[in-house]
């Protein structure tokens, strides 16, 4: 597998496959299996926000912690930092490629402080996931964006292992942000996140989840912005995550300037095994095209490197349409 090396966040790493934040990384157990499969990296199952603020308010006040209902206060009591901590100690002592931990957070508040926790306990580099979700009409996008940039800034100030910002995809314009992110010196990007989605049951007439698990044609909402976010001046890694099923998908995302993909979903359905399948495909087809390294062909074919980025820049369908009578 050595002609898989390449690099993420700084990081060298034996394939650009990771293993993306999910159960899959929640134990030491499946930690070890990924680095056995062949992965590149692991991102571990996120803390959340909410916990390590439980742990803040209960070693710093002798008052219950107020809003949590019966399920989010047994959930938050069993110790879930500390392991937490533990794990990433574990995995450190156990496995040789990097282990990147995971903060989801909503907030940019008091939680920031844990970060150097993560740095202390081993942490390669940390990836948090952000996501504010606007509900209220009379906040502005420029005021919420902010907030992930305030967030970022301050998480800079407390670590010196490297940063990655988990993106969902609904932003008015995305390449705007990661510029802002990179002028941070926020080392790198996952674009993007997959989040908990509503869906309508119309027989019981109830609020139901969405589909967890992506498809592979997913990949067509994010190629795109990875191939215009690599040919920015900004240089900051990128991390595709969505839809990677095969060797071929990792390809394309590489392709489009991506350093790192991320796999979850494939993974769920296929077993850890699948990221041998997947480094293999992309062996293959570098043999097939007589490339070394995956930096020999990462952002071959991103905005600025064809010869027309037609397909990058239109998004109706007006010629397309027109051939479908
Ligand atoms: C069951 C499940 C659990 C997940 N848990 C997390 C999580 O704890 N933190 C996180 O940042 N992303 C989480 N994700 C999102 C994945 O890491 C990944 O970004 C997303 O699923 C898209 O990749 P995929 O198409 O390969 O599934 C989860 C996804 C799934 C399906």
């Amino acid at each position: 597998m050595a002609k898989l090396k390449t690099k993420y966040l700084g990081l060298e790493i034996n394939s650009p496959v990771i293993v993306g934040s999910s159960s899959h990384t929640a134990t030491l157990s499946k930690i070890k299996q990924s680095e056995d499969y062949g992965a590149g990296a692991v991102i571990l199952k996120s803390l959340f926000e909410e916990q390590i603020n439980y742990l803040i308010a209960s070693s710093t006040s002798t008052v219950a912690y107020p809003e949590a209902d019966d399920y989010m206060a047994f959930y938050l009591r069993s110790n879930t930092v500390d392991e937490y901590l533990e794990l990433i100690r574990k995995a450190k002592e156990s496995i040789n490629i990097p282990v990147i931990a995971s903060i989801n957070c909503i907030s940019a508040g008091s939680w920031i402080d844990f970060a150097r926790r993560i740095e202390e306990a081993g942490a390669d580099a940390l990836e948090v996931n952000m996501f504010f979700l606007p509900l209220q009409s009379n906040i502005t996008s420029d005021k919420i964006e902010n907030t992930y940039l305030i967030l970022a800034g301050k998480l800079k100030e407390k670590i010196k292992i490297p940063l990655s910002i988990k993106l969902g995809f609904r932003f008015t314009n995305v390449l705007n942000l990661l510029d802002e992110l990179y002028k941070r010196r926020v080392e790198g990007v996952v674009m993007f996140n997959r989040f908990f989605e509503p869906d309508i049951d119309t027989e019981k007439m109830t609020i139901v989840p969405a589909e967890i698990f992506s498809e592979k044609n997913e990949m067509r909402y994010v190629l795109r912005w990875i191939a215009m976010a690599s040919a920015q001046k900004f240089n900051i890694d990128i991390s595709a995550s969505t839809g990677v099923y095969s060797g071929t998908d990792a390809v394309k995302y590489i392709l489009a300037g991506a350093s790192s993909v991320q796999v979850c979903s494939a993974l769920y359905k296929k077993g850890l095994q699948h990221i041998g399948e997947i480094n293999r495909g992309i062996i293959e087809w570098m043999e097939r095209k007589g490339f070394e390294s995956p930096a020999d062909f990462r952002g071959k074919l991103n905005y600025s490197s064809v010869d027309n980025p037609v397909f990058y820049e239109r998004t109706q369908f007006m010629k397309h349409f027109s051939s479908y009578d």
